[in-house]
C-alpha cells in the first residue's frame, strides 16, 4: 500500500492520476489533493476517493470546500501555506499536476521531503532547474518524470552508463497546426488551438503544443533531468504521437520508447516504479498504423522552440522570463487579446528587454527565480499592452 499526494487533482493529469488509483485500491491510499478554483471537483473527489485532507488555493472558496466536505471527516484547508503543507504532509508519492509557475513553490516543497515525486509540472525545472534540482540532491528526493516524452528517457535510461548516451531525442506531435501556413496561423482562434490531434491536456499546455513552446519548455526540463548538454538534446515532429522519445548510445544503438498516448503510462511509472501496473491504456498495433513518420521543426512558423533553446543557452534566469512571458501571452491568446503568432512575438520581445535592462542573473534561491518570474510577467504585459 503506497500513499499518495496529488498536487492540482482536478486537473487533467490530477484526473488521470486518480483514475489509475481509483482502479488499485489494494495499491494506494489517497493523502492529500489539491486545486485552486474548483472546490466543487475537489471536494467530490475527495470524498470519492477518501483522501485525509483537501486543499483550495484560493482562499475565498475556504468556506464553499468546508461546506461540502462537511461530515466526510475530511479536513479542508485553503491558501498558498496550504498548498505548500499538503505537499509536506507524508506520502511515499507526491504527483505535482498544478499548471505553469504557480506550482513552483508546492512542488519545491515536495522536492524538499525526501521521498518520490512524480513531476508533471515542467514550468518548474524551467524556471528555476538548479534550485530545484539542488533540493531534490540535498534531500535525496526520488524524481521521476511524468511528462511521457521524459518518463520514456528515464526508462530507457534506468540501468545506463550516463557517459555514453550520445543524444537524447524528444518527439512533438506538431500540434494542431502543423500544416498550416504563416497567414492561417496569423488567424487560428484558442478553440482550433485547443484541440489537440492526438492527447487530451489542460488548456495552457494545449496552447504551448500548438506553438511549439512545449517541446522548448521540454528541452530545458530535459536539460535539468538527465547528464546531457544542451547540445546532446534534439526534437523531431513525429505527428503519430506513438514514438515519445529516443536515446541513442556511443555504439550506435538507438532506443525508442513507444506506446499509444496516454497519460496513464507515464503516471504509472511516477507512481510505481520499478514496477509496473496493469493498464486500461489502448495497446500498440504497429500493423494497424502501418506508419510512422518524423519531420524536422519548422523555425519560421514556430519560432518558440528556438525560443526556449535560445533561453537555455542563455542560462540563468533566461527560461524563468521566457516561462512567465509565455504565460502571460497564452492568457492574452485565450483572452483574444493576441493573435496566434503574437504569442512566440511577445516572448522574444520579453527576452530581448530583459538582456537589455540586465535582468537576466544567475538565480541562487527560490527568490531569485521568483522575482524573475514577476519581471518576465510585467515586461509581457507592458508589450501586450502597448
Ligand atoms: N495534461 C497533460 O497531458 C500533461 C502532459 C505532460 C505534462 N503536463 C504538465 O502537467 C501540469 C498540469 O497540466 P494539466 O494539463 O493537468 O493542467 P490543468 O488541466 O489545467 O490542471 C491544472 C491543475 O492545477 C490547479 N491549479 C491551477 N492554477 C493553480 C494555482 N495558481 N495554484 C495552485 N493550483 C493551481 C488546477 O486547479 P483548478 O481545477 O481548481 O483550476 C488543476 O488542478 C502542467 O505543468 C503541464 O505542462 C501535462
Amino acid at each position: 500500500m503506497k500513499t499518495v499526494t496529488i498536487l492540482g487533482a482536478t486537473g487533467s493529469v490530477g484526473s488521470s492520476t486518480l483514475d489509475i488509483v481509483g482502479r488499485a485500491p489494494e495499491a494506494f491510499r489517497v493523502v492529500a489533493l489539491t486545486a485552486q478554483t474548483n472546490a466543487g471537483k475537489l471536494a467530490a473527489l475527495a470524498r470519492r476517493h477518501a483522501a485525509k485532507l483537501a486543499v483550495i488555493g484560493e482562499e475565498a472558496r475556504y468556506g464553499e470546500l468546508r461546506e461540502l466536505l462537511s461530515g466526510s471527516g475530511i479536513e479542508a484547508a485553503a491558501g498558498p501555506a496550504a498548498l505548500a503543507a499538503a505537499a509536506e504532509r507524508p506520502a511515499d508519492c507526491v504527483v505535482a499536476a498544478i499548471a505553469g509557475a504557480a506550482g513552483l513553490a508546492p512542488t519545491l516543497a515536495a522536492a524538499r521531503q525526501g521521498r518520490r515525486l512524480a513531476l508533471a509540472n515542467k514550468e518548474c525545472l524551467v524556471a528555476a532547474g538548479d534550485v530545484f534540482m539542488a533540493a531534490v540532491k540535498a534531500a535525496g528526493t526520488e524524481l521521476v518524470p511524468v511528462d511521457s516524452e521524459h518518463s520514456g528517457v528515464y526508462q530507457l535510461m534506468a540501468g545506463a552508463d550516463a557517459g555514453t548516451v550520445e543524444r537524447i531525442v524528444l518527439t512533438a506531435s506538431g500540434g494542431p497546426f502543423r500544416e498550416w501556413d504563416i497567414e492561417r496561423l496569423a488567424r487560428a482562434s484558442p478553440e482550433e488551438a485547443l484541440k489537440h490531434p492526438r492527447w487530451s491536456m489542460g488548456p495552457k499546455i494545449s496552447i504551448d503544443s500548438a506553438t511549439l513552446m512545449n517541446k522548448g519548455l521540454e528541452l530545458i526540463e530535459a536539460f535539468h533531468l538527465f547528464p546531457v548538454e544542451a547540445a546532446q538534446l534534439d526534437v523531431v515532429v513525429h505527428p503519430q504521437s506513438i514514438v515519445h522519445c529516443l536515446v541513442a548510445f556511443q555504439d550506435g544503438a538507438v532506443l525508442a520508447q513507444m506506446s499509444c498516448p496516454d497519460m496513464r503510462i507515464p503516471i504509472s511509472v511516477g507512481l510505481a516504479w520499478p514496477a509496473r501496473l496493469p493498464s486500461p491504456a489502448e495497446r500498440l498495433d504497429l500493423v494497424k498504423l502501418r506508419s510512422l513518420t518524423f519531420e524536422s521543426p519548422d523555425p519560421i512558423r514556430f519560432p518558440a522552440l528556438g525560443l526556449a533553446r535560445g533561453s537555455l543557452e542563455r542560462g540563468g534566469t533566461a527560461p524563468a522570463i521566457l516561462n512567465a512571458a509565455n504565460e502571460v501571452a497564452v492568457e492574452g491568446y485565450l483572452e483574444r487579446r493576441l493573435g496566434f503568432l503574437d504569442i512566440a512575438r511577445t516572448v522574444a520581445t520579453c527576452l530581448d528587454r530583459a538582456e537589455q535592462t540586465g535582468i537576466v542573473v544567475v538565480p541562487r534561491c527560490l527568490e531569485d527565480v521568483m522575482a524573475a518570474d514577476a519581471a518576465g510577467r510585467e515586461l509581457a504585459r507592458d508589450v501586450i499592452a502597448a
